[in-house]
């Protein structure tokens, strides 16, 4: 039976180019994700956008002497072509700058507020002396007063991973101006997550078993210390209206909204698509599966902020998983992007192909604990397992059946134990592998593609066709098929992981419809399919491009 799957994707910032980790960490694991489904023939919709608002836009324009539009439109498009290149294949990319997402976060905003959970109070905020204006919680560094990390930021502890109360930072300055700021008051907006906590332990006391250790375990962390309530309203310019009167210079804080995001972005898809009611397939059905797709540092906001939104607004689905991945390293350190220390994606298609970085990231794919990226790996895993397992298995078996058999699949007669063990084992990996990806283990699923990809290496340099050829060629022809059949298995497992050299596959096994038509199975090849002379689907690349790489780096 098909199912109805929402693939909801971290709303990136739209201040700079994204770099490896966010892409290894959210992106590519989304987009495995999504293909996959697609393929298996259930119903998908992927969606995310641009979060142009928050201090991380404000920050970049002010020292840019730009406007916020102006930043969020240049790196807006951007994420659009780092999608087209790395084959991110969102059903809607959209903003949170559009009409549909302010109308969407308004109605919420107001649905909150008439169910009770939202009230207003006095605030005691930081205001800054110098520059004469509340700072917001990103123009704070300072001492996070639960585990004393110096440089913590007003609205979260990048050491301990807390949520923070700016005014609660321990030696608190101002990053704009390096002021010690004051504590003024202000009157704000409060989600009453004390009267949700109740709603949201239920929640999460069951049918939790399939989440990642680490977000359950941080999330009921979280509960156990206790929910205060929280501002959804800042003193600022730069975001979505508040629907109140009386609050025309404050506006809705960035992350009540972005997360809102992947509602109004629904909605935003089933309108494109002359659907306008397609939305409610995936959030007011029971049978609809949400999966999250973020970073570590995310999690707090999809597992608990945004689980309280809903079921504070009542008749919306909540999260079916949050696979939150950990954090990807630059050769051994943090990615940074003030120190340049990160592959930026539109840089990395300017030298190379898409799919060997995929692979290399899903190979190393964060899911339980931090992983590191490094061109060295890269080069290894691109030259090692890319061209000389992968490849070189497409490339042999092609070209040599198109030589001798005269361009097609050759009639294979009797199979044989060993041929017989190579088709069963082809099915059962193609099995596992989608267990795997819908389990979210998409590093595993990559291993066992990889493993049949060998199994599939040793079982020709055993039969060895070329050599049989000259003595028996029907051998030669069964042994040929039998390896072109796992290679078929493996050009729709492999599929969602590399999708561009997949397809290309695709049509050098004389395929005419596309993987997707296709589905998750084994397609076998049928004797006399006509092939193509394939060209090589990998570049082999000079050990020197990592030294070349590294020097990008820093500086
Ligand atoms: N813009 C945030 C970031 O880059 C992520 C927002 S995710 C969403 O860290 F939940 F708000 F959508
Ligand atoms: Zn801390």
């Amino acid at each position: 039976m098909s199912e109805t799957i929402l693939v909801a994707v971290a709303w990136p910032y739209a201040n700079g180019p994204l770099h490896h980790g966010q892409l290894g960490g959210a992106y590519l694991p989304a987009d495995i994700f999504a293909r996959y489904h697609r393929i298996k023939g259930n119903r998908v919709a992927m969606v995310s956008g641009s979060d142009s608002h928050g201090t991380p836009i404000t920050v970049r324009a002010e020292a840019e002497g730009r406007s916020p539009l102006e930043v969020f439109q240049e790196f807006h498009e951007s994420f659009l072509e780092t999608w087209e290149g790395m084959g991110i294949q969102f059903d809607l990319f959209t903003s949170t700058d559009t009409q549909n997402h302010i109308d969407v976060t308004q109605d919420l905003f107001t649905r909150l507020l008439e169910n009770g959970y939202l009230y207003e109070a006095k605030q005691t905020l930081l205001y800054d002396p110098v520059d004469k204006r509340f700072l917001p919680d990103r123009y704070v560094e300072g001492t996070c007063p639960h585990c004393s990390y110096d440089a913590a930021r007003g609205d979260q502890c990048d050491n301990c991973g807390r949520q923070l109360d700016a005014v609660d930072l321990i030696d608190p300055r101002s990053k704009t101006s390096g002021a010690t700021p004051e504590q003024r008051e202000s009157e704000h907006f409060f989600l009453k997550l004390t009267d949700l906590a109740e709603p949201l332990e239920k929640w999460l006391s069951s049918g939790k078993e399939h989440w990642r250790k680490h977000v359950i375990n941080f999330t009921q962390g979280m509960l156990r210390e206790g929910l205060k309530d929280r501002s959804i309203t800042r003193d600022i310019q730069w975001g979505i209206e508040v629907p109140v009167e009386g609050y025309d210079d404050k506006r809705i804080y960035v992350w009540f909204e972005a997360v809102i995001g992947y509602l109004s972005a629904t909605i935003e898809w089933a309108e494109r698509q002359g659907e306008p009611e397609l939305w409610k397939e995936f959030w007011q059905n029971p049978e609809a599966k949400t999966y999250y797709f973020i970073g570590k540092d995310n999690v707090p906001f999809h597992t608990v902020i945004w689980p309280a939104i809903l079921l504070g607004a009542g008749g919306l689905d909540l999260p079916y998983d949050v696979p939150a991945n950990q954090y990807i390293t630059m050769s051994g350190s943090k990615a940074s992007t003030s120190q340049n220390w990160a592959v930026w994606i539109p840089d990395y298609l300017t030298r190379y192909d898409p799919d060997p970085l995929r692979y290399a990231l899903a190979a190393q794919m964060p899911e339980t604990s931090d992983s590191d990226f490094s061109w060295g790996e890269f080069h290894r895993r691109n030259n090692d397992e890319l061209v000389a397992t992968w490849g070189n298995l497409v490339n042999r078996v092609l070209t040599f059946t198109v030589r001798n058999f005269d361009g097609k699949v050759p009639e294979p007669g009797p199979l044989e134990a060993e041929d017989r063990q190579l088709l069963d084992r082809t099915q059962s990996a193609v099995d596992a592998i989608g267990e795997s990806i819908e389990g979210v283990h998409l590093r595993q699923g990559l291993q066992q593609a990889m493993a049949l990809a060998q199994e599939a290496n040793r079982y020709l340099d055993h039969s060895a066709p070329w050599q049989s050829i000259k003595t028996d060629r029907e051998a030669a022809g069964r042994s040929l098929y039998t390896a072109l059949n796992a290679i078929a298995g493996l050009r729709t497992a492999l599929a969602p992981y590399l999708p561009f050299t997949c397809a290309r596959l695709n049509e050098y096994l004389g395929e005419t419809a596309s993987i997707e038509e296709l589905g998750w199975q084994v397609h076998a090849l049928e004797p006399g399919t006509p092939l193509a002379t394939p060209s090589p689907l990998f570049t082999k690349l000079d050990s020197s491009m990592v030294a070349e790489e590294e020097a990008r780096l820093g500086g």
